[in-house]
């Protein structure tokens, strides 16, 4: 039967099943042709959707606005605080009047169950763009950069997570990596490992796909053979700054430098959801070099512009992804 995701909700990719993913895929793949090439695809004109975001953000704002106007749509974004969510109005309220005037809402902000309650309040479908606990539209723009790296195919690629292994990103990348049958690695310190019960999910579904999900403290033994080494920011968005020394003492066994990657697979690449403190030329990267003398955190900067480095690819990628994920929800 041919897939359809139409009116659907993109919650986390636990909703989804593996072929509804890799249809996204493809889809994502044909959208990244036609804006390459340069054909017009406004396919969804005369359709408006509304940018709900409590936290900040540059790519997954930025997708979502060229996306949306790509796809011929109107697009209007509420920054953290210009709405009366939360203060003033009910999660609920808020979602049905937003439901009534747009055809779709992106939401970005904290818990997982506030995005779901707009999605069962809305009425329309609802995209998460990043909450506590997932962050799904990163998760396609990521599958299809490895990909594009690895034409023979996703399954039974070694993928490792290093660092904060129980934030949004990690728990997503456990999620996607079990759905389509990548071997996946969480390397961190015990403490920062995910949820046991996430981890039981995940190894349930891996059971039907080949995947496999192994948590670790080990360097060497995760990065071994690794076809993809990954990591994200220390301290996540939401999290108390007082939070840094204490992330930096645990995550420092776990930065990711040249001789990490050069224990990973010849052909292995590098990834990161971006932002990333990777220099002191942020304010936030700057004052931590001040106060403790870190002038990288979690990947060394000479990781970072190398040329297994597919940071940049995977950030062009959010837009095709949420562009198919947009059109295929929507049409
Ligand atoms: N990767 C990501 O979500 O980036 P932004 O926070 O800039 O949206
Ligand atoms: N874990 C990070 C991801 C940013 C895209 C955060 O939540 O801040």
């Amino acid at each position: 039967m041919p897939i359809s995701l139409s009116g659907r909700n993109f919650l986390k990719l636990l909703d989804y099943t593996p072929d509804e993913i890799r249809y996204l895929l493809r889809l994502s793949e044909q959208f990244k042709s036609l804006k390459l090439a340069g054909t017009p695809h406004r396919y969804l004109e005369g359709k408006n959707i509304v940018l709900l975001f409590e936290k900040t953000s540059t790519r997954t704002r930025c997708a979502f606005e060229v996306a949306g106007m790509d796809l011929g749509m109107g697009v209007t974004y509420l920054d953290p605080g210009s709405s009366q969510m939360g203060a003033k109005e009910s999660i609920a309220d808020t979602a049905q009047v937003l439901g009534r005037m747009y055809d779709g809402i992106e939401y970005r902000g904290f818990a997982q169950e506030i995005v779901e309650e707009l999605a069962e309040n809305a009425g329309v479908p609802v995209w998460n763009g990043l909450t506590t606990e997932f962050h799904p539209t990163q998760m396609i723009a990521d599958m299809l950069t490895v990909k594009e790296n690895f034409p023979g195919g996703l399954k039974g690629l070694k993928f490792v997570f290093m660092g904060d292994a129980r934030n949004n990103v990690a728990n997503s990348l456990m999620v996607v990596c079990s759905k389509l049958g990548l071997h996946f690695v969480a390397c961190g310190p015990k403490d920062l490992m995910p949820e046991e019960s996430l981890v039981a999910q995940c190894r349930e579904i891996a059971e039907e796909t080949g995947a496999t999900v192994t948590l670790t403290d080990d360097v060497d033994e995760a990065v071994s053979g690794a076809h993809v080494v990954y990591t994200d920011i220390w301290v996540s968005m939401g999290e108390p700054a007082e939070l840094w020394e204490k992330r930096i003492k645990l995550l420092e066994p776990y930065r990711v430098t040249a001789q990490v990657m050069a224990k990973a697979d010849a052909e292995a690449i590098f990834m990161h959801c971006l932002p990333s403190f990777h220099d002191t030329n942020t304010t936030i990267g700057a004052d931590i070099a001040e106060k403790f003398g870190v002038t990288e955190m979690e990947v060394s900067n000479e990781v970072f512009i190398s040329a297994k480095s597919k940071v940049m690819d995977e950030a062009e990628n959010r837009m095709h992804t949420i562009k198919a994920v947009m059109y295929a929800t929507l049409s």
